[in-house]
């Protein structure tokens, strides 16, 4: 059942909130050099904008009668600023292309999803343009 499928792609992306949050407060603790304390800020925030998307990831499994994960996925470790910064920007990216898929999976189910669709493309888009803006930042504190 499409439905099915949709529920496990949403809890995958709330797996990786989980981890994208822990990541970054993690990453906010190991800044160096003189730029430290302002990264250290952009990344709790940051951090907290994850702490959302769960949040939205949440309610929408729960529009669909499924469970929340509370698993985490797998982080990533990076030790200088710029292993950091780049690290979470693949993270980024690669968050974009994986949400991205669960709205084509949305847009195969639509027609199961008659009072459901627009809540939760609504939460997904909202989300993804929240990454795209991470990965902006990221970039721009990489100086690319
Ligand atoms: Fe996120
Ligand atoms: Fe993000």
């Amino acid at each position: 059942m499409a439905k099915e499928k949709l529920i496990e792609l949403l809890n995958r992306g709330l797996e990786l909130e989980h981890q994208a949050e822990a990541q970054y407060l993690s990453h906010a603790t190991l800044l160096s050099g003189e730029t430290a304390d302002a990264l250290t800020e952009r990344l709790e925030e940051i951090a907290g904008d994850e702490h959302k998307h769960a949040g939205l990831f949440r309610k929408c499994i729960e529009m669909l009668n499924g469970t929340p994960a509370i698993k985490m996925h797998a982080g990533h470790p990076a030790k200088t600023n710029g292993e950091i910064l780049s690290v979470n920007l693949k993270d980024e990216r690669e968050a974009v292309d994986f949400y991205r898929t669960i709205i084509a999976e949305l847009q195969n189910c639509r027609a199961e999803l008659k009072y459901e669709y627009e809540y939760i493309e609504h939460k997904l888009r909202h989300i993804i343009m929240d990454e795209e803006e991470h990965a902006l930042e990221l970039r721009t504190l990489l100086g690319e």
